[in-house]
């Protein structure tokens, strides 16, 4: 499958998808790295892997909508079965949205549907729940509130600061999300309504 990347910074789930590509544990190719962050350092994560980059600077566009409509162009071009959220930090427009429905999936540091939103982990911490994690979803037009693909559990422990936490929730997103793109390559998630059913291998 053609797999495009979306992501806004850092890029290490970006980085572990890629990893997985390049070990052979998922059946498709990254066509693509989609950023609204000219300084994101995704993009050097992708000139590194040989993937094209396409950079549609969020601050150079006078309007959110004008932005979204270089994107959602930019997106259609590239043709893929697949769009994966990697710390895209932006909320996607409504015609991306649907444009692409079924075929995009985001990850989220929170066991959803707690913490959604920006700081699932510093609101995790906060709250004082004893167990975090990240989700993988399918992206719906609500707020991280698409259909669950898989959820990866970690302790929350007495000395937890916001760093540590992130750190162990990160370790599981790297984990959780290669393995979600991997079950979407191999035509293995049946969604019906808030549900995504995972197949057995052939
Ligand atoms: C991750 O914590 C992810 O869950 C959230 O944004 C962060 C992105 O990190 N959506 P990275 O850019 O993949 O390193």
């Amino acid at each position: 499958k053609r797999i495009a990347v979306l992501a806004s910074g850092r890029g290490s789930n970006f980085q572990a998808i890629l990893d997985a590509l390049s070990r052979g544990e998922i059946n498709g190719e990254c066509i693509g790295l989609f950023t609204d962050n000219k300084d994101a350092y995704a993009i050097e994560r992708a000139k590194a892997a040989g993937v094209p980059a396409y950079v549609i600077h969020f601050k150079d566009y006078p309007t959110k909508a004008a932005y979204e409509a270089e994107m959602l162009a930019a997106m259609k071009a590239a043709n893929a079965d697949l769009f994966v959220c990697a710390g895209y930090m932006r909320i996607i427009g409504t015609e991306i949205i649907r444009e692409f429905a079924g075929r995009m999936i985001n990850i989220h540091p929170a066991l959803l549907p707690a913490f959604p939103g920006l700081h699932g982990q510093r609101q995790a911490l906060e709250y004082g729940v004893k167990i975090a994690g990240c989700t993988v979803h399918f992206v719906d037009e609500g707020l991280d509130s698409g259909p669950i693909i898989l959820q990866k559990a970690v302790p929350v422990l007495d000395d937890d600061d916001e760093e540590a936490l992130d750190d162990r929730i990160l370790t599981q997103e790297h984990i959780a999300f290669p393995e979600a793109v991997a079950l979407f390559c191999d035509d293995r998630l049946v969604v019906s309504g808030r549900h995504v059913k995972i197949l057995e291998k052939k």
